[in-house]
């Protein structure tokens, strides 16, 4: 992803959902984007499902193994959808159709995506549910979405995505709105899956301990923009942009994420239809000049850390007492679990 913008026109006004997003994602990696709600997490997300409405428009550069995204026509991106890239959303009751039996569902997705049978797609499908852990999948195949739980219904959502034997899966908040008991257990299934389909992951967020526990590579989006992108384990122990050390001072540790709400800080994030000269973050931001009055551009500073800050070396070094990352061993290498385990 290179560049990425998108705007809406609405009430007349442009909308700058998405003010320049870059990052990389390898094969089988798991990449957090976070930020707080407004960022553009889900537009930028949307954007590689080719899944925004009409009135959008996009520029920049979203290479999926050296196809070009941004601007596919929508016979093609259709193809792509569910069989190369597949999202999960937050609700997993609006994923699902009510009037339908879940065996049907996931039966008719992956019939979307191959040239089996009815038959064959059944026992896929049943396989499927098994992947993703369902407790009697066999006879849960045929009960509706409301006979199951919050968890089981997300499972669901996520045998359908994989339906498609997708190479990147988007989990747009997907663990959000469950307890954080089932929460723990989605992001096991997830990195699970990772690691056995080979899967690449991009963990969408408004948690950063959330992010910090499971990505190898994280991205911190603030008013549309890339802010900061770096490995988890640099990012904690190395950060260079005021918000993402904004973000970081509040979380007590990172060995118990914290699953709630980003921390408070003190301001508004700007209104994407009328955004400030000069970086984002300047008005809420506690070490910026004059300088800032120019947008500072996103840059790789060091080996693989990124960010867009004209003092990044002024934030650095965080009290390596308080960084999260000190002491526990989060994703950085291999795609590890926190202390919740993956069972
Ligand atoms: N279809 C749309 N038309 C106009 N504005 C939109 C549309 N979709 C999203 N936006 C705006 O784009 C911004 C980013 O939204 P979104 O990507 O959903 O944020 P996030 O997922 O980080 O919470 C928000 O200000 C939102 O109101
Ligand atoms: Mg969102």
């Amino acid at each position: 992803m290179r560049d990425l913008r998108v705007t809406f026109t609405r009430g007349g006004r442009r909308v700058h959902a998405v003010n320049g997003l870059s990052y990389d994602l390898s094969e089988g990696e798991i990449l957090a984007i976070i930020g707080e709600s407004g960022s553009g997490k889900t537009v930028g997300a949307r954007t590689l499902m080719g899944l925004l409405p009409p009135s959008a428009q996009v520029s920049g550069s979203a290479m999926f193994d050296g196809t070009e995204l941004v601007g596919m026509p929508e016979p093609t991106i259709r193809h792509w959808r569910g069989s190369e890239i597949a999202m999960v959303f937050q609700d997993p009751t609006r994923s699902l159709n009510p009037t339908m039996k879940i065996g049907t569902q996931i039966t008719e997705a992956i019939r979307q995506h191959s040239d089996l049978d009815r038959a064959a797609a059944r026992d896929r499908a049943v396989e499927l549910l098994k992947l993703v852990h369902l407790p009697a999948a066999e006879r849960r195949f045929h009960e509706y979405p409301h006979q199951l739980s919050g968890g089981m219904r997300q499972r669901v959502v996520i045998a359908i995505a994989l339906a498609g034997e997708p190479r990147l899966l988007i989990a747009d908040e997907a663990t959000s709105a469950l307890d954080v008991t089932t929460q723990a257990q989605i992001m096991s299934l997830l990195l699970e899956l990772q690691e056995r389909l080979g899967m690449a992951i991009i963990l969408i967020s408004h948690d950063l301990g959330l992010a910090a526990s499971y990505a190898q590579n994280v991205v911190v989006m603030y008013a549309g923009r890339a802010v900061e992108y770096a490995p988890a384990r640099q990012l904690f122990r190395d950060v260079r942009m005021p918000y993402t050390r904004a973000l970081l001072g509040a979380i007590p540790q990172l060995e118990r994420p914290s699953h709630g709400q980003l921390p408070v800080i003190s301001g508004q994030p700007p209104d994407p239809a009328a955004l400030p000269e000069g970086c984002p973050f300047r008005p809420r931001c506690d070490i910026s000049t004059d300088k800032c009055a120019e947008a500072p551009p996103f840059l790789e500073h060091m080996p693989g850390h990124w960010w867009a800050c004209w003092h990044g070396e002024a934030v650095h070094p965080v009290d390596p007492a308080a960084a999260p990352g000190a002491s526990a061993s989060p994703a950085a290498s291999a795609g590890v679990a926190g202390e919740d385990g993956r069972s």
